[in-house]
């Protein structure tokens, strides 16, 4: 039987030649500070392309300058973004991949100068700034900001909008309760503290029609906030509002301590994938074939995300059919060499 790992799989109309996905890294490389593509993305991506990765999400994206967590991260917060994120979305497409992008803004992870937004007043840890609770216009115009960035990504040709709603960036700070202390329509119940992640995606999906993931933190590791549990019921929301997948990582939203060993994130997968009936992406120290077909076979998520083992191996689906005994295209200019 053929390995699952290296089945197409259709989301939306999209194709992907493979399960494999290449998940979102910041790469801190907008030299300028301007949040423009520079050559270290054309090369590090399409290397990735190349490599016979089947989707590749570009990094956290920020979709204001103020949600950026470093100066150097991407930004799509202006018309100027969209030349450099096309060329870039071009190069990977001549070499059969899919294309994404990350649509972030980090709230309190922000180490910026100058004033940072999040929910409430809190900040993350003791080395971090106090950031400033949002007012209904910040949050009425970061939602805006959201729906520009997808306007943009639209426009570069991405083939798969994804919104960073984990590792404490803001979105999933309005979602845990850890974070969110606010009195008003955006904090206080499971809906209310949606209620913002709600916003965004509507808002979004009036130009977006394409597959759309939410990545989240499914275990904040610490009491009194969410588990995978809570996240049945986010996802069924998201699935009601036409959201596609939900890339499912943990951790981060607070300074709490993580056990981590390969596959951890891969069981809060399988609960949300079946407890809201939604397609997954599973990641987190997924590092060999034989694992990641272990979870596509088992249904324990129908793509998987790699991050690390593609920094150290560009051409990982190549080492994968290699060691599933399966044999994938080769870029022809390769051939004497790839098999
Ligand atoms: C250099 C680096 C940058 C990262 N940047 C992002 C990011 O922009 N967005 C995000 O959601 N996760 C980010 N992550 C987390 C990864 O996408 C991934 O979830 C995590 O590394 C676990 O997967 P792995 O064990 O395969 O590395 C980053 C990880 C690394 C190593």
């Amino acid at each position: 039987m053929a390995a699952k790992l290296f089945t197409p799989f259709t989301i939306k109309g999209v194709t992907l030649k493979n399960r494999i996905v290449m998940s979102p890294m910041c790469m801190y490389s907008s030299n300028d500070e301007d949040g423009r593509v520079q050559n270290w993305h054309r090369t590090h991506y399409v290397s990735r392309a190349v490599g016979q990765v089947g989707l590749i999400i570009v990094e956290a994206t920020a979709v204001t300058p103020q949600g950026r967590i470093s100066p150097r991260d991407l930004g799509i917060w202006g018309d100027e973004h969209v030349g450099g994120l096309q060329e870039l979305v071009s190069l990977m497409k001549e070499h059969g991949a899919k294309t994404g992008i990350q649509l972030a803004h980090a709230g309190r992870k922000a180490v910026l100068e100058g004033e940072i937004l999040a929910p409430s007043a809190i900040a993350f840890n003791d080395a971090s700034k106090t950031p400033k609770e949002m007012t209904k216009t910040d949050i009425d115009e970061t939602i805006e900001a959201f729906k520009k960035g997808a306007e943009r990504a639209a426009k570069a040709g991405f083939d798969i909008i994804e919104l960073h709603g984990a590792h404490g960036y803001l979105l999933n700070e309005f979602l845990s309760p850890l974070s969110n202390e606010r009195e008003d329509g955006y904090g206080g119940s499971t809906e209310k503290r949606y209620r913002f992640l709600r916003e965004v995606i509507d808002a979004v999906k009036t130009v977006w029609t394409g597959p759309l993931f939410v990545r989240v933190s499914a275990h904040d590791y610490q009491q009194g906030g969410l588990t995978p549990e809570d996240y049945i019921m986010f996802a069924q929301w998201m699935k009601e509002q036409g959201v596609d997948l939900i890339d499912v990582s943990s951790g981060a939203v607070v300074p709490a301590h993580i056990n981590v060993y390969p596959g951890y994130q891969v069981p809060y997968s399988e609960t949300i994938r079946t407890g809201a009936n939604l397609s997954t992406g599973a990641v987190g120290l997924i590092t060999s074939a034989i694992q990641a077909e272990e979870i596509v076979q088992n249904n324990r998520a129908d793509l998987v995300f790699l991050a690390r083992e593609l920094l150290r191996d560009p051409y990982w689906p190549r080492t994968a059919a290699k060691e599933l005994k399966v044999s994938i295209d080769t870029p022809k200019q390769y051939e004497r060499g790839w098999l």
